[in-house]
């Protein structure tokens, strides 16, 4: 069996994000019945980003591979950096990454980091993806969407370059009667939502099929 992990960096469990991974899962499996797929949501952890105890540094340190410190994080992190493919989902909050996630690849990267020539080290190899959903799109794009992005760069150097699935301008909340959210009129979102959102959808599941494609032709 080969292993996707997926890391649902988003903290609402049947909005836009989580829809995006379930479809991305279900393309991976659809691939052939040797890919697991399992989602991992950060919200439901108890853990912290790093907290610089340098373990991973000292000389001769068995920490190189995964993080030394033990709390909600630490199986995860072992899980997905012997994964076979690993997925990053998460909302845009203030055009990047949310700070659970943020917080994940700290922990996860910087034992990677050698300050002896500045190179980055992930025990494996596998191909990657970025999942974000987000408000932001067509004229309503700047500075509120991801750029030059932090996630995958930090993706690129260390397990491998990452395919980005976006959805934009999705559906906050489902009422917008309800809500004092009137900025948002010019950006139709139920109109949107209709033309768009099954397409997205179905992005993430060809995405999630590539992927255990990929993996499988690495065999
Ligand atoms: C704290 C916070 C900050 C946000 N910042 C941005 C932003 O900078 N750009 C953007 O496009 N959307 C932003 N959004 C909107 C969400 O990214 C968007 O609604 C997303 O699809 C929500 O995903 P979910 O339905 O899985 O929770 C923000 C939402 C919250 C709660």
């Amino acid at each position: 069996m080969k292993k996707i992990i997926i890391i649902d960096g988003g903290p609402r469990k049947n909005m836009n994000t989580a829809q995006m991974i379930e479809s991305f899962a279900k393309g991976a499996k659809s691939a052939s019945d040797q890919i697991e797929v399992k989602t991992i949501r950060l919200y439901d952890l108890e853990y912290k980003g790093c907290v610089a105890c340098l373990a991973c540094k000292v000389r001769g340190s068995k920490f190189h591979d995964v993080c030394a410190r033990k709390d909600g994080l630490t199986d995860v992190l072992g899980e997905a950096a012997y994964a076979d493919g690993l997925v990053l989902a998460t909302p845009v909050y203030f055009g990047r990454a949310t700070a659970q996630l943020d917080a994940f690849m700290e922990r996860l990267i910087y034992p990677w980091l050698s300050y002896n020539d500045m190179s980055v080290h992930a025990p494996k190899h596998m191909p990657t993806a970025v999942i974000y959903t987000m408000n932001a799109y067509g004229p309503h794009m700047q500075s509120i969407r991801p750029g030059q992005d932090q996630l995958e760069l930090l993706l690129a150097v260390s397990l491998g370059k990452p395919e980005r699935i976006e959805a934009l301008n999705t559906m906050q909340v489902k009422n917008y009667d309800r809500y004092d959210m009137d900025g948002f009129a010019d950006f139709n979102k139920e109109k949107y939502h209709e033309e768009h959102w099954s397409q997205d959808v179905q992005t993430a599941f060809d995405a999630g099929k590539r992927m255990a494609e990929k993996i499988l032709s690495r065999e």
